[in-house]
């Protein structure tokens, strides 16, 4: 899509938390951190991608920068992408304290942002696909296969329901139920929020709409019942 039809998603608009509030951002690493090690994380995902210092990454979604100011030191440029002015301000003023100058800060989203540069290794898509309907899906990870080269790869996690269980409600309420022992009430009220509001899918669907975007899925791992990270590879 390079016009934008009227009809276009208004992406800007996010489900599920305000995260274009100024507070919500400033809380959102401290409650984060309490269910994944940033730094661990990254690395993982540097190496499940082989980035190294000559590759050009799209962080989709950057948020605080969870990703993007982990991989900058270790990639050659970063470009940090989302809808959230409120969360590119935290993460620019984050990589200035830290010295670092090859993120490239972009205010747009998954169904907006028009990659300008050479195409890019690889892309992160962390926690963000859910903010979309399932339609909407589709076409971002249509026009997120476009940025990338041949060969190029996308990591993409979320909460994705597994269809082969006839427990649909335990498996919810437990991972609610583990947010909140990991981190606090407040995470698993967005938990609450995120299965009552967002648009999480089912495992099946994800794989369907991941494989009709032309990528490869070159692993599915899906763990504590609802989440699911995938490294795929453009065609
Ligand atoms: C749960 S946070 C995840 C942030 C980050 N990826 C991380 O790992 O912590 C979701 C982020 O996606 C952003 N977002 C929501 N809808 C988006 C869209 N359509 N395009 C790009 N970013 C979006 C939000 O502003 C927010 O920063």
């Amino acid at each position: 899509m390079t016009k934008k039809p009227v009809w276009l998603f208004d992406e800007m608009k996010c489900s599920g938390v305000d995260f274009s509030c100024v507070e919500e951002v400033a809380a959102y690493d401290s409650m984060h951190q309490k269910l994944r090690d940033y730094a661990r994380t990254s690395e993982a995902i540097i190496r499940r991608l082989s980035l190294d210092s000559a590759s050009t990454v799209i962080d989709l979604g950057c948020g605080t920068g969870a990703f993007a100011l982990h991989a900058a030191h270790k990639c050659r440029t970063i470009y940090a992408v989302d809808v959230s002015e409120a969360m590119l301000e935290y993460c620019k003023k984050q990589a200035e304290h830290k010295g670092i100058s090859n993120i490239m800060y972009c205010h747009s989203g998954l169904l907006t942002y028009e990659h300008s540069g050479e195409p890019a290794d690889a892309a992160v898509c962390f926690a963000v696909l859910h903010h979309l309907p399932d339609f909407w899906k589709q076409v971002a990870l249509k026009r997120c296969f476009g940025m990338l080269k041949p060969g190029g790869r996308l990591m993409l996690f979320d909460i994705v329901f597994p269809s082969g269980t006839d427990s649909l409600e335990e498996v919810i309420d437990a991972w609610i139920n583990s947010v909140g022992t990991m981190a606090n009430d407040r995470l698993a009220q967005e938990g609450i929020i995120h299965v009552r509001n967002e648009f999480s899918t089912y495992d099946w669907i994800m794989e369907g709409l991941i494989k009709r975007s032309g990528f490869d899925i070159s692993s599915a791992e899906y763990s504590n019942g609802v989440q699911a990270t995938y490294v795929c590879t453009k065609r």
